[in-house]
């Protein structure tokens, strides 16, 4: 029997099934576009290079980053970039703007319905999927697991995995045979430290990584994040949006998550009869982010519930960390005065506490932000407007009819770009230097225009607000 219970259709069906979407999808797509005309404030932006594919193929192929800041200083802090079926997509590089749409009226601005109808399909429900209400409550319920005493115990389990990996690594180079040279993929060990960590600080398994071997479940992960942009998942993806039952066809991706989902079905299994129903106060060794939320929502969960939370802080935490430190990694191997000046401040913390790596560390802290500044994981992030709404802006901007505005309307429905790894970069913001890799900056006090932009210390790698 097939996982997915999709009947096998002939193949002319099939063709005749993708011809109909693709026909409704570009009627909607226009309709929607003559009706959103009317209302919109009226942009500049670049040129169409193609009615089917809008800028979509130049930004998966390229360095979005570099785009969005070439247009920002061709167009200002908003403009307009064409989409795929002659639809556009609005591009907010404006501090205020950027503020409003992710953090003080967030709510209003919505994930895409497919890429959510995907994200659901993937990992179940949880905090990444959920919008409005459900959203509120389930983030207020996974909030005791960061607070501080949560992150005092954490931290114990981070500091055990490094250097667990540091004795593996010290073994290895040690080793008569190798002659003081080890070859380290250090990606590999990267996934292996923020493998196990998620899995201990997330719901307490142990997942035996940190020799290096990710187990089958973090393998294939890492194969569903290595998976690149074909033709095909670009197509698919463009038809998701209309048509969620693209995510019921036995696709590479849709496979792969079921594969993960039952892989995670043993853990979740242990982690339901070790922790039941918690309501009791959760001490060191049962603190977990899966426990926390049991506990403030004074329920067992189901197996699927817990699954799902798993994929969840698996899905957002496990690559995003692990990718972070390789670059961090690979920024220290590319600047030996950096990598210096951080040993000798690491040498005087031997096993530095919580508050120590919190505030006594500067230059840690100065490496650590720098890295999320140049590399932050997501280049973009995407979102609808639910409503219609007036976005306020910082600095006024000349509209396509040559008006000077200092609100933009968008009408529901219209998508939205904030282009992260552009506004982590731009010279306009940063200074000249806003492309190289200079921990010294975060010593001193910032540039002012970099200052307007809101965030975790004026980055939107984390983007901005209760998501
Ligand atoms: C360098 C590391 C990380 C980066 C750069 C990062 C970045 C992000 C970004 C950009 C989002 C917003 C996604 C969106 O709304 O489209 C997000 C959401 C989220 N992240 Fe992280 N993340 C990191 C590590 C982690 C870790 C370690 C965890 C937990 C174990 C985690 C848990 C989450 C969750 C649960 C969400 C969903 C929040 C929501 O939708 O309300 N992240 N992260």
């Amino acid at each position: 029997m097939s996982v997915f219970n999709v009947p096998a259709l002939p193949s002319y069906k099939f063709f005749n099934v993708v011809a109909v979407s693709v026909c409704a999808s570009l009627v909607l797509a226009l309709i929607r576009r003559i009706f959103l005309r009317g209302k919109a404030t009226e942009l500049v932006g670049p040129k169409n290079p193609s009615w089917l594919w809008g800028y979509t193929r130049t930004l998966l192929t390229g360095v979005s980053g570099d785009y969005f800041e070439a247009w920002q200083k061709e167009f200002g802090d908003v403009y307009r970039i064409p989409y795929p079926a002659g639809t556009s997509r609005t591009v907010f590089m404006d501090p205020r703007a950027i503020s409003y749409v992710l953090n003080s009226n967030s709510y209003n601005y919505v994930r895409h319905k497919g890429n959510n109808a995907q994200l659901k399909t993937l990992i179940g429900g949880g905090l990444l999927t959920h919008e409005g209400d459900d959203h509120r409550r389930h983030r207020r319920s996974m909030i005791p697991g960061f607070s501080v005493a949560s992150l005092r115990y954490f931290t114990s389990i981070f500091l055990e995995a490094t250097s667990t990996v540091k004795d593996e690594w010290m073994s290895r180079l040690e080793a008569e045979e190798n002659h003081g040279v080890a070859v380290l993929s250090i990606e590999q060990w990267m996934n292996a430290i923020s493998f196990e960590s998620i899995g201990q600080t997330g719901f307490n398994h142990d997942f035996g990584c940190l020799n290096g071997v990710l187990p089958p479940v973090g393998q294939l992960f890492t194969a569903l994040g290595n998976s690149s942009a074909t033709l095909g998942s670009m197509i698919s993806l463009g038809l998701l949006q209309v048509f969620p039952f693209v995510l019921q066809l036995p696709l590479k991706r849709n496979m792969g998550m079921v594969k993960v989902r039952t892989a995670l079905t043993d853990v979740a299994r242990a982690f339901k009869a070790d922790f039941g129903n918690t309501k009791e106060d959760l001490t060191d060794d049962r603190r977990s982010l899966v426990a926390s939320i049991m506990k403030a929502e004074n329920r067992s969960l189901s197996e699927a519930d817990i699954i799902a939370e798993m994929n969840t802080l698996l899905i957002a935490g496990f690559e995003t960390t692990s990718t972070t430190m390789t670059w961090c990694m690979h920024e220290l191997s590319l600047h030996p005065k950096v990598q210096d000046k951080l040993r000798e401040e690491l040498r005087g913390f031997p096993e530095p506490t919580y508050e120590q790596l919190a505030t006594e560390m500067p230059y840690l802290t100065a490496v650590v932000q720098e890295t999320l500044r140049i590399h932050p994981i997501a280049q973009e992030n995407h979102r609808v407007a639910a409503k219609d709404d007036s976005v306020p802006l910082l600095n006024p901007i000349t509209t396509k009819t040559g008006k000077v505005v200092d609100h933009v309307e968008l009408p529901a429905g219209t998508g939205i770009i904030v282009p992260i790894e552009a506004m982590n970069k731009s010279t306009l913001f940063w200074g000249p230097d806003a492309h190289e890799f200079k921990p010294e900056r975060w010593l001193s006090e910032l540039p002012e225009k970099a200052s307007s932009i809101q965030g975790y210390h004026h980055l939107l790698t984390f983007i901005d607000g209760p998501r």
